[in-house]
C-alpha cells in the first residue's frame, strides 16, 4: 500500500503486523501544544475526538540531538511515539501522523510504521500577494495552516505593489491613508494595521513560520505616488511598457490616480532623490522593526521603467540599507545584474525551469555572493497559474496551464546550471492575486499542486517514492484529510482521489 505522505519522507517502513486503531479513549499525551494538535486533526480527519481515559497512548516528545526540525515516528499496535528534535520537528510529525489516519472497515487506524524524516532545504516559502487583491487576516492565517501542515516554515507576503499598499507604517501614515483603498479591477482595497500584522507573525510563528515581509521596489510602485507623489516618476511610456499595458487590458496607468489594471513594469521611484531613500530607510527600517524573522524582501522585479545603471544603483543603496538595520535582504532574481548589491543578499529566481533570456545569469551572481538562492521557477510553482484552460481562475502568462505533474516534474537543483543543493536556501510557491480573492478561491489554485511545491522543499532529490507516480497516489489519499480540513481543492483528473 502506499501510504499517503506529502511531502515524501526520507524513510518510512512498514512492519506489516495491524496498526493503531483510534478510538475515543486513545490518550495523547506529551507536549501539551503538540497534543491539542494533533487531537484537532485526528477529530478534522475521522469524527472522533480523542478524549483520553484508558485507551492506548499517543505519545509526543522533544528529544534535542537530531537535525533542526527532524522528527521520528514510531508507531504499532499498541502504541505511538513521535519525536521531535525541537518543537518544529515534533509539530511536522503530527502533521505526518494525521496524514497516516486511514480508513478501515468501520474504524481508522495508524498504520505500523517506522519514519524518520528531515529537510532537505531549510527555507520552505509560500508567497501570497495581498496588494493586487487585499486579503483579510483571517485568510492568511487560513493559508498560515495549510502552508505548515505540509511543512513550509516561511510566509513571504507581498505587501505593496502598483495597486495598492497594504501595510501602514507609522513613518508614512499617508501610504495607508491615501494609497490602499484601490485593488485589481476596482475592488475594495484595504490594508493591515501594525496589530494585523503581529497577530499574523505570532500566527505564523505558534504554526512554525516566519513571515518575509516585501515591499517591491523600485518598480511596481505606482501606489506610493497617490501618498508620495514626489518621489515617483511619471508612468513609463516606452513602446516595449505601452505594449505591456495594452494586452492587459483597462484603462492606463495614470499619475495620482489609482491603478486597477494588471499590467507591470510602468512605474518607478525616482533614483537620483534622496528623499527616495529618505523613504526606503524609514518603510524598510519600521517593518523590519516589526518582523522577528531575518529576512526582508525588496522586490526588485520588472522594473522596466529604470535604466540598467539606475536600477543598479538604486539595488546596491537598497540592500545596504536593509544590511545595515540587520536583517538579511532577499530580491528577485533580476537583481543579479547589479554588481554592487549587498553580498549577504538572497535572491529569488523565478524564471520558468528551463531559464530563458539570461535569468540564470543573473541568478547564479547571487551564488558567486555566497548568500544563496530560493527557486521559484514559474511554470512550475506559480501556483495563480491556471489549471487547465477552462479554469474560472488564474492566468496564464508563465507558460501556463499548468498541470499538477508539471508542478511536480523538476527538481531545485536542476535548474540552474552550476547551482547545487549547498547553493540553495529552499524552494518558494508564490500566489499572485490578480484573480483571487478569497480563502476559496485560493485553495482551488493552491490545491493539489502546492503540495508539489513541499515535496520538492521538503524531500530528499532521489528515493522510492520520488516519482510522479507515486506522488500522485500519495497526494490522492490526501483527498479525504483536505476535505474534513475544510480544503476546497481542485479535484485534477491527473490524481486518483481516495473516498473516505
Ligand atoms: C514576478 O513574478 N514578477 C516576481
Amino acid at each position: 500500500m502506499t501510504l499517503a505522505l506529502v511531502p515524501a519522507p526520507v524513510s518510512c517502513s512498514e512492519s506489516g503486523g495491524p496498526g493503531f486503531r483510534l478510538q475515543e479513549d486513545t490518550r495523547i499525551v506529551g507536549d501539551v501544544d503538540a497534543a491539542a494538535r494533533l487531537t484537532a486533526l485526528i477529530a478534522a480527519r475521522t469524527g472522533v475526538t480523542p478524549c483520553g481515559g484508558e485507551g492506548l497512548l499517543i505519545d509526543l516528545r522533544i528529544q534535542p540531538g537530531g537535525a533542526p526540525e527532524s522528527y521520528r515516528i514510531v508507531a504499532d499496535a499498541a502504541s505511538i511515539v513521535i519525536t521531535g528534535a525541537d518543537a518544529a520537528g515534533l509539530f511536522y510529525g503530527v502533521h505526518t501522523l494525521g496524514q497516516l489516519v486511514t480508513a478501515e472497515g468501520g474504524h481508522y487506524v495508524i498504520p505500523a510504521v517506522r519514519i524518520e524524516d528531515e529537510p532537505r532545504f531549510g527555507y520552505r516559502g509560500v508567497m501570497l500577494d495581498v496588494a493586487r487583491h487585499f486579503l483579510p487576516v483571517e485568510t492568511v492565517m487560513g493559508y498560515i495552516d495549510r502552508a505548515a501542515a505540509l511543512k513550509f516554515n516561511a510566509l513571504h507576503l507581498h505587501l505593496t505593489d502598483d495597486q495598492g499598499w497594504r501595510i501602514h507604517l507609522d513613518s508614512r501614515p499617508k501610504l495607508t491613508e491615501l494609497a490602499s483603498a484601490s485593488a485589481v479591477g476596482g475592488d475594495a482595497g484595504g490594508f493591515f494595521s501594525k496589530a494585523d500584522y503581529r497577530a499574523i507573525v505570532d500566527y505564523a510563528a505558534s504554526r512554525h513560520m516566519i513571515v518575509v515581509p516585501e515591499v517591491d521596489l523600485p518598480g511596481h510602485t505606482h501606489a506610493v505616488g497617490l501618498a508620495y507623489p514626489d518621489i515617483v516618476e511619471a508612468p513609463v511610456s516606452s513602446p516595449e511598457v505601452l505594449a505591456i499595458v495594452e494586452s492587459h487590458g483597462g484603462a492606463a496607468p495614470t499619475a495620482g490616480e489609482p491603478y486597477t489594471g494588471m499590467a507591470v513594469g510602468f512605474s518607478s521611484l525616482r533614483i537620483h532623490d534622496e528623499a527616495t531613500y529618505d523613504f526606503v530607510a524609514d518603510v524598510v527600517g519600521e517593518l523590519a522593526a516589526m518582523t522577528p524573522g531575518p529576512y526582508v524582501h525588496i522586490g526588485g522585479d520588472e522594473a522596466l521603467g529604470t535604466s540598467p545603471e539606475d536600477f543598479a544603483l538604486f539595488m546596491q543603496r537598497v540592500t545596504q540599507i536593509v544590511a545595515d538595520i540587520g536583517k538579511t535582504p532577499i530580491t528577485w532574481h533580476e537583481a543579479g545584474a547589479a554588481p554592487g548589491i549587498d553580498p549577504s543578499t538572497v535572491g529569488q529566481y523565478w524564471g520558468f525551469v528551463v531559464p530563458l533570456y539570461g535569468m540564470d545569469e543573473n541568478a547564479r551572481r547571487f551564488v558567486r555572493n555566497d548568500a544563496g538562492l530560493i527557486l521559484s521557477p514559474a511554470d512550475a510553482v506559480y501556483l495563480d497559474m491556471k489549471h487547465a484552460d477552462d479554469s474560472p481562475l488564474g492566468l496564464t502568462w508563465a507558460n501556463g496551464p499548468t498541470s499538477v505533474e508539471r508542478a511536480y516534474s523538476w527538481d531545485p537543483a536542476g535548474v540552474i546550471e552550476g547551482v547545487t543543493d549547498e547553493d540553495i536556501l529552499g524552494v518558494e510557491a508564490p500566489l499572485w492575486t490578480e484573480t483571487i480573492r478569497t480563502l476559496a478561491d485560493i485553495d482551488l489554485m493552491a490545491f493539489p499542486r502546492i503540495a508539489a511545491a513541499a515535496e520538492a522543499a521538503w524531500s530528499p532529490a532521489e528515493g522510492e517514492l520520488r516519482s510522479w507516480e507515486s506522488f500522485r497516489v500519495r497526494v490522492g489519499g490526501l483527498g479525504p484529510l483536505w476535505s474534513g480540513l475544510g480544503i476546497g481543492f481542485h479535484a485534477s483528473d491527473e490524481i486518483p482521489w481516495a473516498a473516505r
